[in-house]
């Protein structure tokens, strides 16, 4: 009897010293292996005579099953220790930001489309879209360019049927009809978007992007046309002043119709927006046709308005010195890192828009 009551005793201090599952497994060895002490314990048994044996069996097996079920938790314990401790050590903070998110750039086309929205978002448009593939209706008929209009062989369009009736749009304004169709005056609204002409060289490709911009409200007047394009040159050329003219020209949708040049220097080599003497032309508006908005269901003798449209790329070049249009549709890596921007570097009014 008093060798079971050692037996536990040992077992309890040796089992107070175990730091891992090798030691436990030692510990087991000791007590349940072979030659373990236990085991030798279930051994002597034969010499006992049947009460006492009945008696020391019933004791041997309520220890054994005692330091067995000690011994299997404390494998569990070391198990999960183990879980929790690899868990701990693979752990990722998704909420880290990437080191490598350096590594991409933002395409200075989509950086002039942030630039341009916030600007004109500050002064209440908001930004409407239109799909690529569009009606012959929508990019000309109904933007008054009839059938025989010189203007639609001056689009070099892409048709994409037969009967020539569903194209690529030439231009984003097709999006001042669907707007105007689809809402109730007014309507203030930028659309910057992919157009495509049939047309390639160093300073157009086939596939280029355009805003547009339509403001249509009670009395609108021409004024606000200039006031509104004098704001936003000047906003997006980062500069105090800026020197303009409005040139007489001709439009199917608008009457009257201009274009807008600002004036440019050269200095060092490098193009100064807003003054000097030379003149650049960068963009085409005027007040928008009576026919445009009898065409969308909006009543000419109650509403009125401005459109514009312009180059995105154009402007891009402009403001970042790109020289090459092709450049912006190469998809080469190493050009993209070197005009691309930080994509974490969101271009706002208040805060700058480049830096
Ligand atoms: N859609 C014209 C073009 O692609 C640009 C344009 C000129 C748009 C005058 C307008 C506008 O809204 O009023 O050449």
């Amino acid at each position: 009897m008093s060798d079971l009551k050692n037996i536990l005793n040992s077992f309890e201090n040796k089992f107070s010293t175990v730091k891992n599952k090798d030691d436990l497994q030692n510990l087991k060895s000791e007590f349940f292996g072979k030659n373990g002490s236990i085991s030798l314990q279930f051994k002597t048994m034969g010499s006992l005579n049947p009460e006492e044996r009945k008696n020391f069996a019933k004791e041997l097996n309520t220890i054994k099953d005692q330091l067995t079920s000690k011994i299997e938790k404390k494998f569990k314990d070391f198990e999960n220790l183990e879980i929790n401790q690899k868990l701990k050590d693979e752990k990722i903070d998704i909420t880290l930001p990437i080191r490598s998110i350096q590594n991409g750039k933002i395409h200075p086309v989509s950086q002039v489309i942030d630039e341009i929205s916030s600007i004109f978002s500050e002064v209440g448009f908001s930004v409407a879209e239109g799909p690529d593939v569009e009606s012959e209706h929508n990019n000309f008929t109904a933007l008054n360019t009839p059938e025989d209009h010189p203007a639609r062989d001056m689009h070099d369009t892409f048709y994409l049927d037969q009967d020539k009736k569903t194209l690529l749009r030439t231009h984003t304004s097709p999006v001042q009809i669907r707007t105007m169709l689809n809402g109730k005056p007014p309507f203030k609204i930028i659309v910057p978007g992919r157009t495509y002409r049939c047309d390639s060289d160093q300073t157009h490709a086939p596939m280029f992007h355009q805003l547009e911009g339509l403001h249509i409200d009670k009395n609108i007047t021409m004024g606000h046309l200039k006031g509104c394009l004098n704001y936003f040159i000047r906003e997006f050329f980062e500069v105090k002043k800026i020197k303009m003219r409005f040139r007489p020209s001709h439009f199917p949708f608008t009457e009257p119709s201009a274009e807008v040049d600002i004036g440019y220097k050269i200095e060092n080599g490098k193009i100064v927006i807003g003054e000097g003497d030379k003149w650049l032309e960068i963009l085409g508006c005027g007040m928008v046709h009576p026919n445009v908005l009898k065409n969308t269901k909006v009543d000419p003798n109650k509403f009125q308005g401005f459109a514009f449209g312009m180059g995105i790329d154009r402007l891009a070049m402009l403001k970042y010195g790109i020289n090459d249009l092709r450049a912006f549709f190469e998809t080469d890596y190493r050009w993209l890192s070197h005009f691309g921007f930080d994509p974490l570097d969101v271009p706002t009014n208040y805060r700058g828009l480049s830096r």
